[in-house]
């Protein structure tokens, strides 16, 4: 039977762990969602979400149904979100909301139009985009909640209106708690490790497959865990609203997959091979070619991020992120093999690469602030 998300609540604080992981399921697409329309950078949306959860877990006991458990969590989320835009606004490198681009987000997820259509919704959303810049922080958000999650007016007024919550700042004495969820193979979809047929056409570029092994220290398996990609296209572009280089976006590619480890442990991706793209960390810096991993290991909140490279990448030499790891044996764990048995005849292209959670061949994996995109 299918519990209401109140019932699950229940259920959670009486000591079911399951029944919170179902509400992980249940929201956190839409939670995804809404940090990212706010915020406009992937990675900092997906921590945005993972922390709404954790904090949502740890103060659950003071849920008391006198609100939706959804209008409860969107609070959480967006509390977290403003943080975020306050935060960034005290660091130059980052201008936050203003450049949040909304209308190219909602076109990227429409069907493919005519060249007029294109060049009419361009203007509209320029001008729409101006509107919506000159807002005050709070009616953009409004703006968001209503278009894009249909809450209702009272919802909204209910979860703007109110200054940051009691319950959404974590009790100190909660810091070193750590809740296991578990996420289900029920969010992947069929196509969501083919990112060649996730349009309809195909998208331009040379095609991979990507695949490898996720390992634990002792090189025995993972399965059955999440492993997503995201990556540039062809020229080097991402499908984000801060990636502003002149570089074109393809119509048919995201950059985006998502895949469970098999029985082995392996995972498998088809794809484009990523182009390099400039990034302005030092004079004329290229970014080698590559594809960011995050792998959630059995716990929700064991979120480790590493970057694929291809072999033999010119730009290697010049890379900070690449440099930035001492040991030669783990710089090169980082940079995948090309594999002609994974190879497809008059296809696409075969690469191996495999992840170690931890140990002495763990895969280097991402500091928090060392971020590119
Ligand atoms: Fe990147």
């Amino acid at each position: 039977m299918t519990w209401s998300d109140e019932e699950l609540v229940t259920r959670s604080i009486g000591g079911d762990a399951d029944s919170f992981n179902q509400l992980v399921l249940r929201w956190e697409r839409p939670i995804y969602a809404l940090a990212y329309r706010v915020i406009g950078r992937e990675e900092d949306a997906r921590d945005v979400c993972q922390e709404t959860f954790l904090r949502a877990f740890r103060a659950l006991n003071g849920f008391r149904g006198q609100a939706k458990f959804s209008s409860w969590l969107y609070r959480i989320a967006l509390n977290l979100c403003r943080d975020w835009v306050r935060r960034e606004r005290r660091t130059p490198i980052v201008q936050a909301s203003e450049e949040i681009d909304l209308m190219e987000m909602v076109a990227v997820r429409e069907p493919s139009a005519s060249i007029e259509d294109l060049v009419a919704r361009k203007e509209l959303t320029r001008i729409v985009e101006r509107a919506m810049a000159r807002l005050p922080e709070e009616q953009r958000t409004a703006i968001i909640l209503k278009e894009y999650h249909e809450l209702t007016f009272q919802e909204i007024a209910d979860l703007v209106g109110d200054p940051i919550g009691e319950v959404a700042r974590p009790r100190p004495a909660d810091d070193g708690e750590r809740g296991a969820f578990f996420l289900g193979p029920g969010r992947i979809g069929e196509l969501d490790n083919d990112l060649t047929r996730q349009h309809a056409g195909e998208p331009q570029g040379q095609r991979i497959i990507v695949t490898g092994r996720l390992l634990d220290g002792d090189g025995r398996p993972v399965r059955n865990s999440l492993v997503e990609i995201w990556q540039a296209n062809t020229g080097g572009r991402y499908r984000h609203a801060l990636d502003r280089w002149p570089s074109p976006l393809d119509p048919n590619f995201d950059g985006v997959g998502r895949t469970l480890t098999d029985h082995d442990g392996r995972y498998e991706f088809t794809t484009i091979k990523p182009g390099a793209y400039p990034w302005k960390n030092h004079d004329n810096a290229w970014r080698p070619a590559h594809i960011h991993f995050s792998v959630f290991g059995s716990a929700f909140t064991q979120r480790l991020v590493t970057q694929m490279y291809f072999p033999d990448d010119p730009l290697f030499s010049q890379d900070p992120i690449f440099n930035s790891i001492p040991d030669e044996k783990a710089r090169q764990r980082m940079v995948s093999r090309f594999d002609l048995s994974r190879t497809v005849e008059q296809w696409a292209l075969g690469f191996e690469f495999d992840i170690v959670l931890r140990g002495r061949d763990a895969s280097v994996f991402d500091d928090e602030e060392e971020d590119d995109e």
